[in-house]
């Protein structure tokens, strides 16, 4: 697909879903007795791949409507043992989450997915899964396709995280909801927080202390989970698309209501502003348990962007579609810490390197610093960009290409399903030329 230059952006719309609340509604509702309704469910393909797991797991799962889903639970400890293999398709929060709760469940499953998933590391998720009990064999350095034999008498496990992710957090407390006792993990990095929100939501008993050295999360083992509708918002992850388009093409404004907003979540919008960004929020309120709004992006001029390590589990996503704007900056931005992403859907610190350096921007990756120099104005484009399986680096690439003197070319927009279902028209409805 090419991305030509674009006029200016403009209009009033709604992005799908939030994945990470997806993914953990449809699991938490497959353990809660009784029926959820979950409404703004995202339907794209890694949510797909969690529900058809947790459907051969024996939960129950209708789809009334768009994004209008059912869920009848089988109750903590109720999972079914699998008749075939599970396959997570290019979903690292799926194939994680749904080993922590498989470690504690007496079945014998096998996880696998696409080429992507089958790179990226499991070991950090099945090491501390370990100390339950379950037993996991898997390829050469930790990948996919794993065997579980999960345990039915697991023990509850104390873990401090030795490295900043949330799917790693969510597969240990997952795997504590069928543990006797209490499981505690402690976060030095604080990272998305949707796991702990939406277990209390269901009636789960957790708490989380501050220490000195960030926050413990306890939570009591064989609870009663009790179904309990849910409301998805927006993603802001994918927001993140077309409010940076907006911040870049000259003369545009747009508005993307509904969109999350929870604080572990919008590191990219707190640096945006930082760089002179004019995003606002109105209507600022709370839905199911998280807090979201309508935001409005206006484009002006952005100087560069110095980003600490200590922000990157805020947006870890986000990195590709920031090094876009910053492309744009006017002047030398450095966004440091950023080893984390060479585990992604793809080597993502390497692949926004490769994307930038394609259509004339400056850049070089320092240890684990991207520095980019911006143009200060629409970057030369003109290359071609490899996608790498990554749907964030495909939408970061068009969007780049709407921004550029040239167009820009993206080998294989295909994984964008994972994410943003509709990307394409949205986009092209806000005035993108996509062909
Ligand atoms: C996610 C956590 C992040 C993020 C991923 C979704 C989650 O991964 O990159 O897209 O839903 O918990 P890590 O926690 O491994 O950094």
């Amino acid at each position: 697909m090419t991305a030509h230059p674009a006029g200016p952006l403009s209009g009033d719309v709604r992005v799908p879903g939030d994945k990470s609340i997806s993914h953990r509604a449809i699991m938490l509702s497959a353990l809660a007795v009784g029926q959820t309704r979950i409404a703004g469910l995202l339907e794209g393909e890694d949510v797909m791949r969690t529900a058809a797991a947790m459907r051969a797991l024996g939960a129950r799962l209708t789809r009334d409507a768009p994004g209008q889903w059912r869920v009848d639970g089988v109750g903590v400890g109720g999972l079914a043992e699998p008749d075939d293999v599970l396959d997570m398709g290019n979903s690292g929060t799926a194939a994680r989450l749904l080993t922590g709760l498989l470690a504690t469940h007496p079945v014998f499953a096998v996880v696998t997915g696409d080429a992507s998933l089958r790179r990226r590391p499991m070991a950090r998720a099945t090491e501390p899964l370990a100390q339950t009990g379950a037993r996991f064999a898997m390829r050469e350095g930790g990948r996919l396709p794993l065997a579980i034999a999960g345990t039915g008498e697991a023990l509850p496990l104390d873990h401090r995280m030795t490295v900043a992710s949330a799917q790693v957090k969510s597969a240990i407390l997952l795997a504590g909801l069928n543990a006797r006792g209490t499981t505690r993990v402690e976060e030095p990095v604080p990272t998305r927080d949707h796991t702990e929100n939406m277990l209390r939501h269901f009636g789960a008993e957790l708490t989380i202390t501050r220490t000195d050295d960030g926050r413990v999360i306890a939570l009591a083992g064989q609870p009663e989970l009790r179904a309990a509708d849910i409301a998805v918002p927006g993603d802001p992850s994918s927001a993140a698309f077309p409010l940076v388009a907006a911040l870049l093409a000259p003369g545009s404004r747009l508005t993307v209501r509904g969109v999350g907003l929870n604080p572990l979540r919008t590191g990219l919008f707190d640096v945006l502003r930082s760089m002179g960004a004019r995003l606002s929020v109105e209507n600022s309120r709370c839905e199911g348990g998280e807090p979201v709004g309508d935001v409005t992006a206006e484009a002006g001029t952005l100087t560069p962007a110095d980003t600490a390590a200590g922000i990157v589990p805020s947006m870890i996503d986000e990195f590709p579609i920031l090094a876009v704007a910053c492309a744009v900056a006017s002047g030398t931005s450095r966004l440091r810490g950023l080893g984390e992403l060479r585990v992604k859907e793809s080597d993502r610190l390497a692949g926004t390197a490769a994307l930038l350096t394609a259509n004339g921007v400056a850049c070089q990756i320092e240890g684990d610093d991207l520095v980019v120099h911006g143009a200060g104005g629409a970057p030369p484009g003109g290359g071609e960009v490899a996608s790498h399986m990554d749907h964030r680096l495909a939408m970061s690439a068009l969007v780049l290409g709407s921004v550029c003197r040239a167009p820009v070319l993206v080998d294989d927009t295909a994984f964008i399903e994972t994410s943003f279902p509709g990307f394409v028209p949205l986009m092209a409805s806000l005035g993108c030329r996509f062909t």
